[in-house]
């Protein structure tokens, strides 16, 4: 029966593969597919602050706000942040393979900042370092009655047929719409968060409300955050920059909350780095940076790219806020100086995806570059490209901005499936060669993912000389 059952499962995932195949290898010009989908919505405001969602955690000076990220290169330490109101309080994690059993600590420190008149909590990094993969662990911080305790799961160590289920999510806000898509990623078995930038929103408000609704945005998502890592990039909303309240440094509540792991990847900035995680290296770059030939990102990225070992680590992202190609209107070719920057070296190096948000809305590309691009020739148009990424939108985590509905028409070759809906997607690597994409619709039963396909891996693809 369970033989039986193996195979009717092993014939689906065929015929799965065909089909999704098939749709991934449509040449250029072909199968172009805009949904016109309307779904009802809520509205786009934020969730008010007395809600359930943003509660603030029984006791005194209880730790709030709590996330986690990977704190090294290769997923063996993890960076556990979380937020006490009243006092500084003990910056020490205890933790250890059994609940309630803690026999590990590690000692953090604590910071706070102001934002204009905004006095922030007392916010608490601290790095467990040398941990084992494939390892679940719980934690526990703050103290007496106040103390709160969760749990992560460690990544499995670096080979190149570790399988990892990876969400990606952006533009998020904090509005009813976010948290659909934040309840619906919560179901998907996603184990990692890829986060393509706009976390709170809170620049949308003025003077105290700024740093309140960072807090607020911490509160919300922490059902998610305190229990796996979301890997973050940060986009507009999280630059900040306010002269008119003083405040001139550009990610300054970002920075001091989300911290990255930046100098295991000698990154001399917190706002792009790299990490590897199970099967896959994955590249964050900071479309609010410079980027231009010769400043810090391009040489920490032309570094970084021919670090990377395809024989250990085969998948290959790229996560950045802008997207390099999008056929929204909204935002349309704010990405275009980035790609002139960095397309060639990502053809160069078959980056299998390159994920953006910023446009609230979806859409994947087919494999295109638009590296010819000459002035002088007046060549310049994306042509279907066996070596380039596929670009994928997933700005569409449901911020108080809305949907951006308007496509440009007719849909340019490029662009494979695009719609306008709230929602997440969810990569599932499934070996070296081989992994299922799906970008799930908020309103959607999660067995029916609205776009999927299979990738095939680009580094073996070459090795193999076969075509995507
Ligand atoms: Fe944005």
């Amino acid at each position: 029966m369970r033989l039986m059952t193996i195979a009717m499962g092993s014939v689906f995932l065929v015929l799965l593969t065909i089909n999704l195949f098939l749709l991934s290898s449509a040449p250029i010009g072909r199968a172009k597919i805009a949904n016109t989908f309307i779904r009802s919505e809520w509205p786009s405001d934020d969730i008010p602050l007395r809600h359930k969602v943003f509660a603030i955690p029984k006791g005194y000076n209880a730790p709030q706000q709590v996330h986690i990220t990977q704190g090294d290169y290769d997923g063996k330490a993890v960076i556990i942040s979380w937020v006490t109101p009243e006092e500084p309080g003990s910056s020490k994690v205890q933790y250890g393979k059994s609940e309630h059993e803690y026999d590990l600590s590690a000692e953090g420190t604590w910071i706070d900042y102001t934002f204009g008149k905004y006095k922030s909590g007392y916010i608490h990094h601290c790095l467990l370092a040398g941990l084992e993969y494939s390892t679940e662990y719980f934690y526990k911080i703050g103290a007496g009655e106040s103390a709160r305790e969760f749990w992560f799961q460690t990544p499995p160590k670096i080979e190149p047929d570790a399988a990892y289920t990876f969400g990606i999510v952006g533009d998020l806000g904090q509005t009813f719409n976010s948290l659909s898509t934040l309840e619906h990623y919560m179901q998907s078995g996603g184990q990692a968060v890829l986060f393509v930038g706009d976390l709170s929103y809170a620049d949308a408000y003025r003077d105290n409300g700024i740093g309140i609704r960072w807090d607020s945005w911490g509160r919300f998502v922490e059902r998610s955050t305190a229990y796996q890592p979301w890997i973050w990039s940060a986009g507009n909303h999280d630059i900040d920059y306010m002269p008119n309240l003083g405040e001139i440094h550009p990610f300054k509540s970002y920075i001091k909350r989300y911290p990255t792991p930046f100098l295991a990847s000698g990154s001399t900035d917190p706002l792009w780095y790299a990490i590897r995680r199970a099967s896959a290296h994955i590249i964050v770059l900071s479309s609010y940076s410079p980027f231009v030939t010769y400043t810090p990102q391009w040489i920490w990225l032309r570094q970084e790219l021919s670090k990377v070992n395809r024989e250990q680590t085969p998948w290959l992202f790229v996560v950045m806020h802008v997207p390099m190609y999008s056929s929204n209107d909204v935002h349309f070719m704010e990405g275009e100086s980035m790609r002139a920057a960095f397309e060639s070296w990502f053809v160069q190096y078959k980056v299998d995806l390159i994920f953006a948000g910023h446009v609230h809305a979806y859409e994947r590309s087919y494999r295109i570059s638009n590296i010819r691009n000459d002035v002088s020739t007046s060549e310049c148009f994306p042509v279907l490209d066996k070596s380039a990424p596929v670009y994928i939108t997933v700005g569409d985590g449901g911020n108080q901005e809305g949907l951006a509905g308007k496509f440009r028409d007719p849909q340019p070759n490029y662009s494979a499936f695009r719609e306008a809906s709230y929602g997440h997607s969810i990569l599932e690597i499934k070996n070296r060669t081989h992994s299922i994409y799906r970008w799930f619709r908020n309103d959607d039963d999660k067995e029916v993912a609205t776009d999927s396909v299979v990738f095939l891996n680009q580094y073996w693809q070459a090795i193999r000389g076969g075509e995507d």
